[in-house]
């Protein structure tokens, strides 16, 4: 059977570095011609190999296209909301102060717990549309507010039933070193060894793509998050960190030596994490949501990640603490204008390096072989992705070689 299609009068942001001089990869008058769920042939339309029979033609109008939008990090799953945490903060409480007063994760977790799974699955669906809506088509998903091991196995498989629900690629990280839920007060190395052991299970389970933990003093300490990424290693699954957020720990370079798929945050991160980074390929993901909620004033050291050559991504951090926020074009447009990011480096973050952050070499590039994952935008160049801001020029999304809407 022909599964065919030849999406037509674009004009395509391939991202692909050998098109063009300047990072884009532009094509003007092109057309992508799709084969079931991957891409067979992206050009000028004038090129279209003479063999090329597609079953089936659209009319792109002249939009533009890239590749679909990938946010790499995100704790989508939880129950309740934190705005009184919000006020407090804004009265001059810190992050850290209502995190010690038992406020903060653990209130979160105190909700989640609370919540069926029906109503988390409701809650997170929802969200889930708010960012699809804007071109999403890959989500990462954490767990952490579960915090035991039947609460983080529902966390978890509320986020891969989400992915089989909506017209979305899901990836889940299991990040049980999250926070110390209350009943393990006092002893937190017996808590770490608790979550090694749910690591092997929830992964028997299917329900673990990669493992995170958050190094931080309010967190762990970098001799627990080895033992937990060791389990990981033990486990074959790769590792990522929530690293040098509020301090830095040393984190980044930690999480490198276990070849790490990405550090995120990274604002306190020094120059020997920057290296160690380099070395290991590990993707910097940035996170200006919650440097903006959290209304931070040290900035990740974005000129160190570019000199040395270590691809940034740039991710919404969905949660109801740090990062309440479902647009990742705003965050896009954040990473400009606060972290200094180029409009390309900006969209690069929320498509390729982002699916490098994840593992993935399939996506977020509009090239043959790749998969048939992109967005049709009413904008004229790419750069204006990162430019408007509450603004959604989302035409089109095509998911898996399928148009959603
Ligand atoms: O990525 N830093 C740790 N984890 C989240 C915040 C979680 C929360 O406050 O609920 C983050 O910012
Ligand atoms: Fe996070």
């Amino acid at each position: 059977m022909n599964t065919t299609t030849l999406w037509r009068n674009a004009r395509i942001a391939t991202l692909d570095p050998d098109i063009g001089q300047d990072g884009w990869g532009l094509i003007e008058h092109g057309a992508v011609l799709t084969n079931g769920a991957s891409i067979a042939w992206v050009g000028q339309e004038a090129d279209l190999p003479a063999g090329a029979a597609p079953a089936r033609t659209v009319d792109l109008g002249r939009a533009l296209l890239t590749p679909g939008l990938i946010d790499c990090h995100t704790h989508l799953v939880y129950g309740g909301h934190r705005a009184a945490e919000f006020e407090m903060r804004l009265q001059g409480a810190s992050y850290e102060d209502i995190a010690r007063a038992g406020g903060g994760i653990r209130s979160t977790v105190a909700a989640t717990r609370a919540a069926s799974e029906g109503a988390l699955l409701y809650s997170a669906a929802r969200r889930a549309e708010a960012l699809m809506a804007e071109g999403v088509t890959t989500l990462e998903i954490k767990s952490g507010y579960g915090l035991s091991r039947d609460a983080e196995a529902s966390c978890l498989s509320v986020a891969r039933r989400l992915g089989q629900a909506l017209p979305l690629e899901v990836r889940t990280s299991f990040l049980g070193a999250h926070a110390l839920p209350p009943e393990f007060e006092g002893r937190s190395d017996d808590y770490i060894d608790a979550v090694c052991r749910w690591m092997a299970d929830l992964h028997a389970q299917g329900l673990i793509d990669a493992v995170d933990a958050f190094c931080e003093n309010i967190g762990f300490t970098p001799a627990q998050i080895r033992c937990v990424f060791e389990a990981a290693r033990a486990l074959g699954l790769p590792v990522k960190l929530h690293a040098e957020q509020l301090s830095d720990q040393g984190g980044a370079a930690l999480a490198a030596s276990f070849n790490a798929l990405s550090c995120d945050h990274l604002e306190h991160l020094s120059a020997d994490g920057v290296a160690a980074m380099r070395a290991a390929g590990t993707v910097a993901v940035l996170l200006p949501g919650a440097y903006y909620f959290l209304r931070e004033t040290k900035r990740p050291p974005i000129e160190a990640l570019r000199q040395a050559g270590v691809p940034m991504a740039v991710s919404t951090d969905h949660n109801p603490g740090t990062s309440p926020g479902l647009s990742l074009l705003l965050m896009a447009n954040m990473a400009c204008t606060f972290f200094r990011l180029t409009p390309l480096e900006a969209v690069q973050g929320i498509t390729v390096h982002a699916a490098r952050a994840l593992g993935l070499r399939d996506r977020g590039q509009l090239i043959a072989g790749q998969r048939a994952d992109f967005v049709a935008w009413d904008l004229q160049h790419p750069h204006e992705l990162a430019y408007w801001f509450g603004r959604n020029p989302c035409l089109h999304v095509i998911q898996n070689g399928v148009q959603r809407s």
